[in-house]
């Protein structure tokens, strides 16, 4: 197979799927190998290449796999998702974007498959490292990112995965068994923002299914939600084997299925038009999207001319992973200082951890990138330094180590900390404990690393843990610890980024996009995951993430939206008001109180206190980053759209924005609110219409037949006497009647004077009913 337009000939284009034979159509329909569709010569329709993503190109030289077994031409290996959404920076997320797209363009790619956008649902997942959060908005606004910045090289993306995939247990037949509000709320939002904003080229469809429909087969999730709803103007592609039932998948929106079926599907589509199960309109569909894809493609190809500067993206790549780094920890040396960090150059410093040397910068599975070049911290570390930085190995990372051995390491590493200004220990977890495919077990470090960890304290307190990891761990040591750097994996010059944090050549600047939480066992999954006998409940429901641990006021390790700097800052009082377009824009002025300059995020959190429906204590609307010299300060303005205020209604089947007096909170985390606002939002109209089964509350609060059945009440209370003497004292009996559906008032106050009959509540529905004027 050829590359992006080398497989053509000159004949003259179709104008549209109309000039294709049935069996061209179908055809066009799946995969000719892993990575390429299937090109028509005859017709001038060349064969595109797609591969993955998302942090990086991993174009396989030759045949091919999904899992990262062969062999790919080197590319920039950028932070993952896990790093680079703890930067909270839409514009360095865009300029990663636009170097992947870069990369894309030269090696004749059509389309990078990514950003993964997932929420983090439970911290075992195996993938967390390709997704970027526990909240919508950061993910949303993020991905809307990195697609921009893509795009605008002439490539395309492939959001994914579409949708509710939250775990890898099972993961090509288990059933995310999720209610109407948390999927809208929670696992769409974010999909929704990326697609409205962005227009990804692709969608990529998850393996699993959703409620019980294969994610590849629902026409609720591909054409409904995701056109008709979000106007979605892409390709529907299949994850790599997802699809159940090619026909079904076909009909319900499901475009491209890959990889190849070497035929089998295709021909399944051609015989079942032909026996007049499936309409032909609908493959004409499906095939006129693939063909839309290849024009566009083709119209982007050669966008940008290689050679790759390496170099420049490298740089980029350290300066992506630096702004990766969450500072949890910075204690004071003593009662008067100074932080533990940054180091000074000249310290006498003991480098620990296996991780400082052979580095952890990537997950595994199909994002495995074959880095241009690979940092590491020791390297890098040595490199800034000027004075003497000793190395201990401290642990080994293989399957079976013996004890002799995890003595000697201990004891070199303890010598060394014992005779150093500073221990910098790297922590992390071994790849063999996260990955695509699996999940783990447990949120632990190797019990080895932690004995290690306490004996290197033991000898020299100024110790500095610098953690390598994918999906959150457990912190048992956050207590002792002076100061502690979450580095995640950073990508291949994640060892750079690392030092220039440890020495202050780079401001740490991220915050963490998920809860580091004191127990796997106060994660709002823990009960629910990873499900049995193929169904998974979603029973924490909108709870997610900082959502549970604040509704539970639960203690957390680290919370959502927290990480320190080397300098502070100082918040002014937050404003907010409702713009013409009902957004809400809020303002505030952030000082950098400190001697560094540094950047700030600034978060943004709403609340409706009283509302109708169940909402977590706060959720994230929006953010900034913002960068501050000494002593500067700036005005923040942000807005909260209003559709993000939005619940998703059951009853009415849509988003409603309730009215009310919203609670905006601006903070430094989710857990440090620095100023509030009360801003007055005007409701959408939501007039459910009244029927038999409404509840009295509903009728009451009905603007036209409220009032009516209000005084009627009334009176009908009056002359219940009786009534105060079954109810306790000081109990509102109005109450009671709330939650009485109107079509059984009539039995218990049926007849007499005053009393209710069917033709009076069916006349009072016909009244609530009636188109108003
Ligand atoms: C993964 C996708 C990936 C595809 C192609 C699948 O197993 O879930 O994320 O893009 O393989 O490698």
């Amino acid at each position: 197979m050829t590359d992006l337009m080398t497989d053509t000939t000159t004949t003259a284009r179709p104008a549209s799927v109309a000039d294709l034979t049935l069996d061209e159509k179908a055809s066009l329909t799946s995969g000719a190998s892993f990575w390429y569709t299937k090109p028509i010569v005859r017709a001038g329709i060349p064969a595109i290449m797609v591969t993955d993503g998302p942090h990086g190109l991993r174009k396989q030289r030759e045949g091919g796999d999904h899992l990262g077994l062969g062999d790919s031409v080197p590319a920039t290996c950028f932070p993952p998702a896990v790093a680079l959404g703890s930067s909270w920076d839409v514009d360095l997320v865009h300029r990663v974007g636009e170097a992947l797209g870069t990369e894309t363009s030269i090696e004749n790619v059509a389309v990078l498959l990514g950003p993964g956008i997932n929420i983090k649902r439970s911290p075992l997942c195996g993938r967390n490292f390709e997704y970027l959060s526990e909240d919508p908005i950061v993910s949303g606004v993020l991905g809307a990112a990195i697609v921009k910045g893509i795009q605008s090289k002439g490539v395309g993306t492939s959001l994914k995965h579409f949708a509710a995939n939250n775990q890898e247990n099972d993961r090509m037949r288990s059933s995310s068994d999720v209610d109407a509000r948390p999927l809208r709320e929670i696992y769409l939002r974010g999909f929704q923002r990326v697609v409205e904003d962005a227009q990804p080229w692709t969608v990529m469809c998850s393996y699993n299914r959703i409620n019980g429909v294969y994610a590849s087969e629902d026409p609720w999730l591909l054409t409904q939600v995701l056109r008709d709803e979000w106007g979605f103007e892409g390709l529907v592609v299949s994850d790599w084997g997802a699809v159940n039932e090619r026909v079904p998948s076909i009909a319900a929106g499901m475009d491209l299925e890959m990889p190849s079926s070497n035929g089998a599907t295709d021909a399944q589509l051609v015989a079942a038009v032909q026996e007049g199960s499936l309409d032909e309109s609908v493959l004409d569909v499906a095939a006129g999207r693939v063909l839309d894809l290849v024009r566009k493609a083709e119209a982007g190809a050669g966008a940008v001319e290689g050679p790759l500067d390496v170099d420049a993206h490298h740089a980029l790549a350290r300066e992506a992973a630096g702004r990766s780094i969450v500072l949890l920890k910075n204690a004071l040396r003593g009662p008067q200082g100074p932080a533990l960090l940054p180091l000074a150059k000249d310290a006498r410093i003991a480098v620990i951890g296996e991780f400082a040397e052979k580095p952890r910068y990537q997950g595994a599975g199909s994002s495995m990138i074959n880095p241009t070049r690979l940092d590491s911290a020791l390297d890098e570390i040595r490199a800034l330094a000027t004075g003497e930085v000793a190395y201990a190995r401290g642990f080994s990372n293989a399957l079976s180590v013996d004890a002799d051995e995890v003595a000697a390491l201990r004891e070199e590493a303890v010598g060394a900390a014992s005779v150093a200004d500073v221990a910098v220990v790297f922590l992390g977890l071994p790849a063999r404990l996260e990955s695509e495919g699996f999940d783990r077990d447990d949120i632990d470090l190797p019990a080895e690393q932690l004995a290690l960890l306490d004996a290197v304290l033991a000898a020299n307190p100024n110790t500095v843990v610098v953690l390598s990891n994918g999906g959150v761990v457990a912190l048992p040591f956050a207590e002792r610890v002076p100061a502690i750097l979450e580095a995640w994996l950073l990508g291949q010059a994640g060892g750079g980024a690392t030092a220039d944090v440890l020495f202050g050549d780079v401001n740490p600047s991220a915050k963490l996009t998920e809860t580091i939480p004191l127990r796997l066992e106060d994660t709002p999954a823990y009960l629910d995951f990873p499900g049995e006998f193929q169904h998974v409940r979603y029973g924490e429901g909108l709870f997610v993430g900082y959502r549970w641990y604040d509704a539970r006021r639960m203690d957390v390790a680290f919370p959502f939206g927290h990480g320190l700097s080397y300098t502070t800052f100082a918040y002014g009082d937050a404003a907010a008001t409702v713009t013409a377009s009902g957004d809400i824009a809020v303002t505030v002025t952030v000082t950098n109180t400190g001697d560094r300059a540094g950047r700030e995020i600034v978060q943004v959190y709403t609340s409706l206190p009283g509302g109708t429906v169940q909402r977590p204590v706060r959720e994230l609307k929006t953010f900034a980053s913002v960068a501050l010299e000494p002593g500067e300060t700036r005005e923040v303005a942000l807005t909260v759209r209003r559709q993000d205020l939005a619940y998703w209604d059951i009853r009415a089947d849509r988003w409603v924005v309730e009215g009310g007096a919203y609670a905006v909170e601006v903070g430094a985390s989710s857990r440090d609110i620095r100023s509030s606002a009360s801003v007055d939002v005007e409701g959408d109209a939501l007039q459910l219409p009244l029927s038999r089964s409404s509840s009295m509350a509903e009728v009451m609060a009905h603007p036209v037949v409220g009032p009516v059945v209000q005084a009627a009440m009334a009176q009908m209370m009056a002359g219940m006497e009786g009534l105060d003497a079954i109810m306790p004292e000081g109990a509102d009996a109005s109450k009671m009647m709330d939650s009485f559906p109107l079509g059984r008032v009539g039995m218990f106050a049926a007849g007499g004077e005053g009393g209710v009959t069917p033709e009076m509540i069916d006349g009072l529905i016909a009244m609530g009913n009636a188109p108003q004027q």
